[in-house]
């Protein structure tokens, strides 16, 4: 039993990434045969394409995939712990595994992801959750036919979470959840230690994957037909920082670019990495799309210094207007916190006036949700609740009018549409996305979906927009 640590998850050592090739022991190879499973997937891209690692895993033991967690013999929450309520959700959901347990007796139920990473989180499995036959975290995932095989034979949890980042393994099977556009990583972990923030000590020490194993990986998907692919990391701006040459975010991307993959993104930038030259590149290649995550977090630089963002209001927007003025019909997005412990009405006015001048395309917006060990959980939580929620309610009636203002202007122009598939919204149709990111439905087949085509935007919402082919 390995449990984690937070002393070592602070630690930032200089040891050297150690790249390593994932193998599967023979031992394993039919432990799941004839089994089925299901995987339910919290949190942010990086854990979405995680679960895509260890589906294919679990297939390669011999389980396969059921779309009902309620007839599968093993299920695997992979969870987040970036706000409380992500954290309430997973513990519903171990909640409703229980009871299923008390039925069939044989369920595996397994928990991995940021919140594995959490010494409170696994303290709470290991004494009031003893139904739980396996923990794994988010250093190494390659473990998990190992661990399943483990609890199998001894009957007893199998809990193996590191808390200091391991070897980079490449070289995982994966299981993608379309076959038009992929998530690819380029960098783990984050060193910012921005102060709410729990991802440093759940994804550990920055680590860029090499040029090589990332560019073998775009090209093989070029090959597949794949016309989209989002270049994974907390910070992608880091990307190279932790090598001994240079080579960085800019040249990366360029020569993603030159693989000529129909799109490519990327996310997401935190904004004090962000080079003129990133900017220059991403103005330069057309198949680099205009559509950029700038989180934001606050208007204040008071607050920003606070939530140790490294930049201030004034940077913040000189960045934001060279982006605006150098890539042609850029769209930017942001993130942004209500209540930051200490947060006056004051603070929260030049958040809104921020959001003014931005008009972002989209924004996410949260309240702020103190996390164990973090230095902003010391920080005395000082605005109530009903101030918190009043905030977050002012803030996106100011974004939302802008996520209209802007779709309005795209109505009777033409756009490029990669069509994702079906429409869920009653009516017969298809759906996509802009370059910008943005959705819009329209009448087609469905045997166009993974195709990028042209279409006509007819009218504009908040959150979408409707159009019509153009041939
Ligand atoms: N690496 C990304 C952020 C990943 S987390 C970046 O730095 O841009 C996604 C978003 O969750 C953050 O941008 C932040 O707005 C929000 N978030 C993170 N910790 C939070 C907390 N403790 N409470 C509320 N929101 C939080
Ligand atoms: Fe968290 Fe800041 Fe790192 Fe983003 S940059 S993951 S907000 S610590
Ligand atoms: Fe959540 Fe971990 Fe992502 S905390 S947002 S799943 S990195």
């Amino acid at each position: 039993m390995i449990l984690p640590d937070y002393k070592e998850a602070k630690k930032r050592g200089k040891e050297k990434v150690i790249r390593e090739d994932y193998e599967l022991d023979n031992e394993f190879k039919q432990i799941g045969k004839g089994k089925t499973y299901f995987v339910k997937t919290y949190g942010c891209q990086m854990n979405e394409h995680d679960s895509e690692n260890i589906k294919a895993m679990l297939e390669e033991i011999g389980f396969t995939e059921v779309d009902d967690y309620e007839k599968a013999d093993l299920v695997l929450l992979n969870t987040c712990s970036i706000r409380e309520n992500a954290h309430n959700k997973a513990f519903g959901m171990l909640g409703r595994l229980k009871h299923l347990k008390d039925e069939k007796k044989n369920l595996i139920i397994g928990v991995c992801g940021c919140m594995a990473q959490e010494e409170g989180v696994v303290d709470e499995i290991l004494h009031k959750h003893k139904y739980v036959n396996f923990v794994f975290g988010t250093h190494n995932l390659h473990r998990l036919p190992y661990l399943i095989n483990e609890n199998l034979k001894t009957n007893k949890q199998a809990i193996e979470v590191y808390s200091k980042e391991g070897n980079l393994i490449e070289g995982m099977p994966v299981k993608r959840q379309n076959n038009y556009k992929a998530y690819v990583n380029i960098i783990y972990g984050c060193d910012k230690f921005c102060t709410y923030c729990i991802v440093p000590y759940t994804r550990g020490k920055q680590r860029s994957r090499s040029k090589e194993d990332i560019l073998k990986e775009v090209e093989e998907l070029v090959k597949d037909g794949y016309q989209e692919v989002t270049l994974l990391g907390q910070n992608v701006n880091a990307y190279g920082k932790d090598f001994d040459y240079p080579y960085s975010m800019e040249n990366l991307l360029e020569d993603v670019a030159k693989t000529n993959i129909p799109r490519v993104r990327f996310m997401t930038s935190h904004p004090w990495d962000f080079t003129d030259k990133m900017i220059e590149v991403i103005a330069k290649y057309p198949n680099i799309m205009p559509s950029i995550h700038l989180p934001v977090q606050s208007g204040s630089s008071r607050i920003l210094k606070l939530m140790g963002r490294r930049y201030t209001k004034e940077s913040y927007l000189e960045l934001f207007h060279k982006i605006k003025d150098t890539i042609p019909n850029v769209a930017i997005s942001t993130d942004i916190i209500v209540g930051f412990p200490g947060e006056t009405e004051e603070d929260f006015e030049e958040t809104l006036s921020l959001a003014e001048e931005c008009k972002y395309d989209n924004a996410f917006t949260f309240i702020y949700s103190p996390r164990e060990n973090t230095p902003a959980a010391k920080l005395e939580d000082n605005v109530t609740l009903e101030e918190k929620e009043d905030r977050l309610h002012r803030l996106n009636a100011v974004v939302n009018k802008y996520f209209l203002e802007n779709n309005e202007k795209l109505v009777g122009k033409t756009v490029k549409v990669l069509v994702e598939g079906v429409n869920t919204n009653g009516k017969d149709g298809m759906y996509g996305y802009t370059d910008t990111m943005k959705l819009i439905n329209f009448d087609g087949c469905s045997n166009l979906t993974g195709k990028i085509i042209n279409v006509k935007v007819t009218s504009a919402k908040t959150w979408s927009l409707d159009g019509e082919i153009d041939e």
